[in-house]
């Protein structure tokens, strides 16, 4: 039996957090064979609701768990994390852009980052899904001195997955035979769903759809995902959300063959500001991530990556008195 692996799970009565933790127990994320701690954070309202969640895992007597904490103190949650799954955080709402919630959560996501930097085990790997989930993953960063900024990402999975689908119901094709999607830039309406370099079965994408049905109907479909799923449900996406945090997490840890698209601190590749967490192409191995280099980016690309770094430096710069 292997040793227990520490999972640090903040917003833990929050709707994904309902998904999430159930999945991680069931040993989705790190496998069959890997015990889990559970370490689950709320804010003090919510403590009783949590202590309704704990009582639920509980009763489910998922033989992976070997013990649960739920505390309203980062400190405790975090202490000795090897992962930490930062979900806590107001969601918007219909009608909210996601740059409405970076005031509210940008404190949160400050405090989070020291308490990591102090409590933390030294190769915390670290998912941030709370919105804007790229710029305050960058906020948890630059408040973690002590840690690498590379063991900072926030998700863009969820839009990765969502593109898969799209992609394969147009081509009367499987999510298994798409390979190479990729999301660049920011988890918003500006992140480009990028098919340039997408394979269906082998084929360029590019032979098989409409460049109108890319431009005008893929893209904006993608982008707009999150909010066509509030009106819909009157909550944000939860349920995905959490099956793409899975996934992260598995991915970056396990490995995987294919091409994932994560949000990760840009060293400059193609030309990007570095330092904002951007989302790439990447390749997973030996529980480390790689941004796929050397891609031909066309002039409509580009426009679209520029678009996309734009929103993103702009939200830093509202930040930058959290930065440190
Ligand atoms: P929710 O409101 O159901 O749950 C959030 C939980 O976080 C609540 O229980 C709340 O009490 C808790 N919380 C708030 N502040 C906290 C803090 N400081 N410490 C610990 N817990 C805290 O929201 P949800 O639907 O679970 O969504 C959570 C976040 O995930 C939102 O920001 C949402 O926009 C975001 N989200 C991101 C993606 C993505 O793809 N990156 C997808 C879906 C949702
Ligand atoms: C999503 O993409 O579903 C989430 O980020 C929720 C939102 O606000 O769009």
């Amino acid at each position: 039996m292997k040793d227990p692996v520490r999972i640090a799970i903040t917003g833990g009565a929050g709707q994904i957090s309902y998904s999430l933790i159930f999945r991680i127990a069931a040993g989705d994320m790190l496998g069959p064979d890997q015990p889990v701690i559970l370490q689950l954070l709320e804010i003090p309202q919510a403590m009783d609701a949590l202590n309704g969640v704990v009582m639920e895992v509980n009763d489910c007597a998922f033989p992976l768990v070997q013990d649960i904490v739920a505390t309203d103190d980062p400190n405790v949650a975090f202490k000795d994390a090897d992962f930490a799954l930062l979900v806590g955080a107001r969601p918007r709402g219909p009608g909210m852009e996601r740059k409405d919630l970076l005031e509210a959560n940008a404190a949160i996501f400050s405090v989070q980052g020291k308490a990591l930097n102090d409590n933390a085990s030294r190769n915390v790997r670290v998912l941030v899904v709370g919105n804007p989930a790229n710029t305050n993953a960058l906020i948890a960063s630059c408040n973690a001195p002590d840690l690498n900024p590379r063991q900072f990402t926030a998700m863009t999975r969820l839009d990765h997955n969502r593109a898969l689908t799209q992609l394969a119901q147009k081509t009367g094709k499987r999510v298994t035979d798409v390979d190479s999607m990729i999301i660049w830039g920011n988890h918003s309406a500006t992140q480009y769903p990028d098919l340039a370099h997408t394979k269906v079965a082998g084929k360029p994408a590019f032979d098989l759809v409409e460049r109108d049905w890319y431009e005008n109907d893929f893209i904006p479909t993608v982008q707009q995902r999150g909010a066509a799923i509030i009106k819909a449900r009157g909550a944000s996406s939860a349920a995905s959300a959490a099956s793409s945090a899975i996934d992260h997490m598995r991915d970056w840890a396990l490995g995987t063959d294919q091409v994932v698209s994560m949000a990760i601190p840009s060293d400059g590749s193609y030309g990007i500001a570095e330092g904002i967490i951007y989302s790439y192409p990447v390749r997973c191995q030996n529980g480390d991530y790689e941004i796929v280099q050397g891609l031909e980016i066309d002039e409509f690309s580009r426009g679209k990556m520029k678009a996309t770094e734009d929103e993103l430096r702009e939200e830093r710069a509202a930040v930058e008195h959290l930065l440190g």
